[in-house]
């Protein structure tokens, strides 16, 4: 039996519509090499995870020689260097106060320990929000995140979550237009409390742009305003930097484009090029919050990908990665507009950095393009090139690729994807 019949018969891949006809034997920065020898550029980094490229050295030097130290020991029931000294540098690089570190080995028990601290620190149970969000695949990150194609026959759910209508202004639940509207999908949060709630909200929760809704990203304005009601109310705000932390916005945390200060921040995916690490941060008295007996973790905080994350968040400081994603994004999005002026099926192109959506749309009605865009990405996988597919509708092409992309490997990208709609 081949790989693929191997998957077949004993992977259970039943919850994916397809799995990429790719058997993947290697891969070196931008460029994913199949067991035939073909070469693809990776335009979606393993859902947003390899920003520092593929097998990148100096995190693979560092994992090999923690390996022949220590592989594991448990960092809650023993002291573990990488793991502290990881906790030191998040701190250094996280905004605002941010100090205290709880590792995990996923986003989704990233979030979830967040959602723990939250009620711990504010002693309430309920948590608003965003719809078109995505927060994981575990009962409270499914709880809180706003699509029901994510949700449906897994309910029900926890209560006391409630929803607040998504900054998606291509597509605006008030029918308003930025600026005019006065940011009136963030004032709503306002009346949800009101009238969502039992006034009993620890925190509310968002990613700064909303990966897996499609690329959503909000108006610069738009978390001053929750901020500033969020702290009447007294709410706690979680940040869910698992896809936007690590340079891929074109910042160290895609918060940072915003100008407001968290209360907790969850992490995952690129925190370590690859390697299974996730966490949340908190400043000190909300971290402290925490009693003996409310968490733990087994493998969270394991020595190999903490010694993994400290080389790559090094590798981030010393090439200025975020600085490079922001320019790098900055050409393929000016790029990808101008195809947007040539084809008819690109409606909208957004982002920031490398973390680009291409909403693609039938018509002035904005209908979802959502076959057209899967048979976009089977032309440019024949192509040499893997995108991503995503959205609430299923028509948003996603463009992440690792942030080490070079100039002409991005040339290569905008080639194939003109060939690619050409052909359609
Ligand atoms: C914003 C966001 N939060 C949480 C998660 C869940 O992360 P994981 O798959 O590591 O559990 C994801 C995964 O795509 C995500 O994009």
């Amino acid at each position: 039996m081949n790989t693929i019949e191997k998957y077949k018969k004993y992977v259970n891949i039943s919850m994916v519509e397809k799995v990429q006809p790719v058997v993947i034997e290697r891969a070196n920065g931008a460029i994913i090499t199949d067991i035939e020898g073909k070469n693809y550029i990776d335009c979606f980094s393993g859902i947003a995870v390899t920003n520092a490229g593929h097998s990148n050295e100096k995190v693979v030097e560092a994992a090999k020689a923690q390996m022949e130290k220590l592989v594991h020991c448990c960092s809650y029931a023993y002291y573990s260097q990488p793991t502290a000294d990881l906790a030191e540098k998040l701190a250094q690089v996280t905004p605002g106060r941010l100090q205290k570190t709880f590792f995990t080995n996923s986003g989704a028990e990233a979030i979830e320990g967040a959602l723990r601290l939250a009620k711990q620190f504010t002693g309430k149970s309920e948590f608003i929000g965003l719809q078109a969000s995505f927060h994981g695949r575990s009962y409270a990150t499914l709880s809180v995140t706003g699509n029901n194609a994510r949700k449906r026959r897994g309910g029900p759910y926890m209560v006391g979550c409630t929803f607040l209508p998504a900054p998606y202004c291509y597509r605006c639940f008030f029918e308003l237009e930025y600026p005019n509207c006065h940011l009136r999908c963030a004032r709503a949060l306002e009346d949800i409390i009101r009238f969502n709630t039992y006034d009993n909200v620890a925190a509310f929760i968002a990613e700064p742009l909303l990966g897996e809704g499609g690329i959503i990203t909000p108006p610069e304005d738009y978390f001053l305003e929750i901020e500033k009601i969020s702290k009447k109310h007294e709410i706690l705000f979680v940040v869910d930097e698992v896809q936007t932390g690590f340079c891929r916005t074109g910042k160290m945390f895609g918060i940072e484009h915003y100008g407001v200060e968290p209360d907790i921040m969850a992490m995952a995916k690129g925190i370590a090029d690859g390697f299974p690490l996730g966490g949340f941060i908190a400043g000190e008295e909300v971290a402290d919050s925490f009693r003996p007996g409310d968490h733990l973790s087994t493998f969270g905080g394991n020595p190999v990908s903490c010694a993994a994350a400290i080389a790559n968040i090094e590798f981030m400081l010393e090439t200025n990665l975020a600085e490079q994603a922001l320019r790098k994004g900055e050409f393929l999005r000016g790029e990808l507009d101008r195809l947007a002026k040539r084809y008819k099926l690109i409606g909208e192109i957004r982002g920031k950095g490398l973390m680009i959506g291409m909403e693609l749309v039938r018509d002035s009605q904005k209908t979802p393009a959502n076959t057209e865009g899967d048979k976009i990405r089977d032309i440019c996988l024949e192509l040499g090139l893997l995108p991503g597919l995503g959205g609430i509708y299923g028509n948003v092409l996603r463009i992440q690729p690792p942030l080490v992309i070079s100039q002409d490997e991005m040339k290569e990208v905008i080639k194939i994807v003109d060939l690619a709609f050409s052909k359609i």
